[in-house]
């Protein structure tokens, strides 16, 4: 097989076989084929697509290219949940305890990364001594008892997509469905999940910014996973706002908590519930949806959401007593109104400018080495339908600075407050299964 071959092939709208899908990423993880020649083939899909069987090999190949966690030794159908990415998306909190508590498995692998606010682990490490340094048997034995753990990234998966998304990312070709697509399932697949819920975000704060383009992503990787043996279904919500009025480490945390004693945002709540529905369904714990959302429902009613909480956190070193006192959860020095200018009703609140003044105040990385503060972030007062008086707090500021004068001058320009009525966007737009 010659590369040069297959990129001319794509070139001309032909469809890649399995064994020459497999080439070419054996080949470029190996480095026996080169950088250029990768650059050109992505190029041809950018424009010319990749059939539903090619997306799949592709997925496979990328997944076969480095390390797969095997999760077999865990009870249950693994069920793991994945987010296109938001600002102050604190369902991932919410979730892992809310579904253990009514007996689905909760392994969860995650990593830090960059952005407005920290990752998962980030987060959770908002609670004093908790940890994800724990060996992998402990990780097994603990998502057994408890139904739920989190694990720090370990191993060597997917490198395939490492280099492709490196190289997508300089040669103008990571907006492609099914690049995009693929990439993300291979990551999910090689995690060791059984089935996944996908919650694709869309609008102004999202990488997918129209509905179309959301749909279209939705279903490329649902059909890939069930194409490649894991159930898979999709969520397209809302991320024209943030999600939630946290946006910060420990403030999120404390909005978990909320949310898992049934006193959440109302956003946030419905949001865990349409997704951890679709979770305990798929894992087998429940025969409907509706039986499973009152399963959910009653597991923020009776305190048992709560309680897997706490089990979880102090199963890994974490003081669990937050939990009852979240006020012992890394404070700001100061909190700060951003007192509306005029008065009228909410019209925009821009999620991704949002989030880039969560991050100035210290709350997310810029680069790798950036050292996160746990304690800041935004607390929004007001959401896009709310009426708001003159001189009322948009936004309370929680700051370890005192000159905050550039985070205030981005939310002013990224909060929007309009004379007319305005109504609140659509939280579920659609859902995806095949
Ligand atoms: N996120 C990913 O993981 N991969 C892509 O290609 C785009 C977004
Ligand atoms: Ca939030």
């Amino acid at each position: 097989m010659r590369m040069v071959d297959l990129i001319e092939k794509k070139r001309d709208g032909g469809e890649l076989s399995t064994e020459e899908i497999q080439f070419i990423i054996d080949g470029y993880t190996e480095g026996t084929i080169p950088d250029y020649q990768v650059s050109a083939l992505t190029m041809a899909i950018f424009f010319q697509g990749m059939s539903e069987q090619e997306r799949a090999n592709l997925t496979m190949s990328m997944v076969e290219s480095g390390d797969q966690i095997d999760l077999s030794d865990i009870n249950g159908i693994k069920v793991d949940k994945h987010s296109t990415g938001g600002v102050g998306d604190t369902t991932t909190l919410v979730l892992g305890p809310l579904v253990a508590a009514v007996g689905v498995p909760v392994a969860k692998m995650s990593g830090r990364g960059l952005g407005h606010t920290g990752g998962t682990i980030d987060k959770l490490e908002a609670v004093d001594g908790f940890h994800v340094e724990i060996e992998k048997e402990d990780f097994i034995r603990l998502v057994n008892e408890n139904k739920i753990a989190v694990i720090g990234q370990s191993g060597n998966l997917t490198p395939a997509d490492k280099k492709l998304y490196a190289l997508r990312d300089v040669t103008a070709t990571v907006n492609s469905i099914p690049l995009i697509a693929s990439s993300i399932m291979s990551k999910k697949i090689a995690a060791g999940a059984d089935a996944i819920v996908l919650d694709v975000k869309t609008g102004a704060g999202a990488f997918m910014k129209s509905l179309e383009d959301s749909r279209e992503l939705a279903s490329a990787m649902v059909s890939i996973g069930n194409n490649v043996g894991r159930k898979t279904m999709a969520v397209i919500s809302d991320m024209s706002q943030p999600l939630g009025y946290m946006i910060g480490n420990a403030l999120e945390v404390k909005e978990a908590i909320d949310t898992l004693k049934g006193e959440g945002p109302e956003d946030l709540t419905e949001l865990c519930l349409t997704l951890g529905s679709h979770m305990v369904y798929l894992a087998e714990q429940a025969s409907t949806l509706s039986e499973a959302r009152e399963m959910l429902i009653k597991a923020m009613n009776d305190g048992s959401a709560l309680k897997a909480f706490k089990v979880f956190l102090e199963s890994q070193g974490g003081n669990g007593s937050l939990v009852d006192q979240p006020e012992k959860l890394p404070q700001a020095k100061y909190k700060i109104d951003l007192p509306a200018k005029e008065a009228g009703f909410v019209s925009e609140i821009v999620a991704d400018e949002v989030g880039t003044a969560a991050m100035l105040l210290g709350a997310g990385r810029a680069t790798k080495e950036s050292i996160i503060d746990l304690a800041v972030g935004l607390e929004l007062k007001k959401k896009i339908g709310d009426e708001v008086m003159k001189g009322e707090a948009l936004v309370t500021i929680y700051s370890n600075q005192e000159d905050i004068e550039e985070v205030k001058q981005k939310l002013y320009e990224n909060i929007s407050v309009t004379k007319e009525k305005v109504s609140a966007p659509t939280l579920i737009h659609e859902e995806i299964t095949l």
